[in-house]
């Protein structure tokens, strides 16, 4: 007797299985050429029969992005200061004390110096110097769009569960632990739209 090497275990139900896909294949291929070109001419069907139509409300829960130039910003107003607890509260555990990193990305580490260039440039610019990590200051392109991701899905344990009012606060706070706007700066609907941010123009524009 042969020896029964692992690949030669597979081959049989392996074959078995192509066989009965086959087998199917042949099986579909009579009624797919009867029904010829009729799925063109009877369309979509009004209904599948199941589901209702989402009300008001559930839409208004879902439709809740902001462009990136401020389009959709709900009212209300946070600082660094009214963030700051709720930072600690809520996200620190998986994102570090001050924003360093954690289990979680890195969210403050920015100096002007440090925006790095994405793709193949990146090892380029940063030479024989050491990796340059990612943070919210020296890679994400507008503040406002920041404030659409953290009030849709941030704490990750708990996303959609932070007031419009949290959600300035944490933008505040992460922005200015960035150094990109002052200490007691207010977000809100009209300011949040105001912050240039440093990597905006490391983004380009793709035809694909
Ligand atoms: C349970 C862990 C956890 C908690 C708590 C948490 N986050 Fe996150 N956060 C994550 C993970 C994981 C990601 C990456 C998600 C991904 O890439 O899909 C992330 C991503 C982010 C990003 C985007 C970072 C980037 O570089 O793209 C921001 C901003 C952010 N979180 C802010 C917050 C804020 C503000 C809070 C508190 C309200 C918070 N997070 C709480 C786990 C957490």
């Amino acid at each position: 007797m042969g020896r029964v090497t692992p690949r030669g275990m597979l081959t049989a139900p392996l074959l078995a299985a192509a066989l009965a896909l086959g087998g199917a294949g042949i099986l579909f291929a009579g009624p797919a050429a009867a029904q010829g070109g009729s799925g063109a001419e009877q369309g979509t069907p009004e209904s599948f029969g199941f589901g209702r139509a989402a009300t008001a409300e559930e839409i208004a829960a879902w439709d809740i992005d902001i462009m990136p130039d401020g389009t959709g910003l709900p009212e209300g107003e946070g600082t660094a200061a009214s963030g700051a607890p709720i930072y600690a509260r809520q996200c620190a555990v998986c994102h570090g004390q001050s924003g360093e990193g954690g289990v979680a990305d890195r969210l403050v580490g920015y100096t002007p110096e440090t925006t790095p260039p994405f793709g193949p440039r990146y090892e380029e610019w940063r030479g024989d110097g050491p990796d340059v990590p990612y943070s919210i200051g020296n890679y994400w392109p507008y503040a406002t769009t920041l404030f659409d991701y953290i009030r849709r899905a941030m704490p990750s344990n708990a996303p959609g569960t932070l007031e419009a009012d949290q959600v300035y606060g944490l933008v505040a706070w992460i922005l200015a632990e960035n150094g990109l706007i002052g200490a007691d700066d207010a977000m809100n609907a009209t300011t949040l739209p105001a912050v240039e941010m440093p990597a905006r123009d490391i983004f380009v524009p793709q035809e694909r």
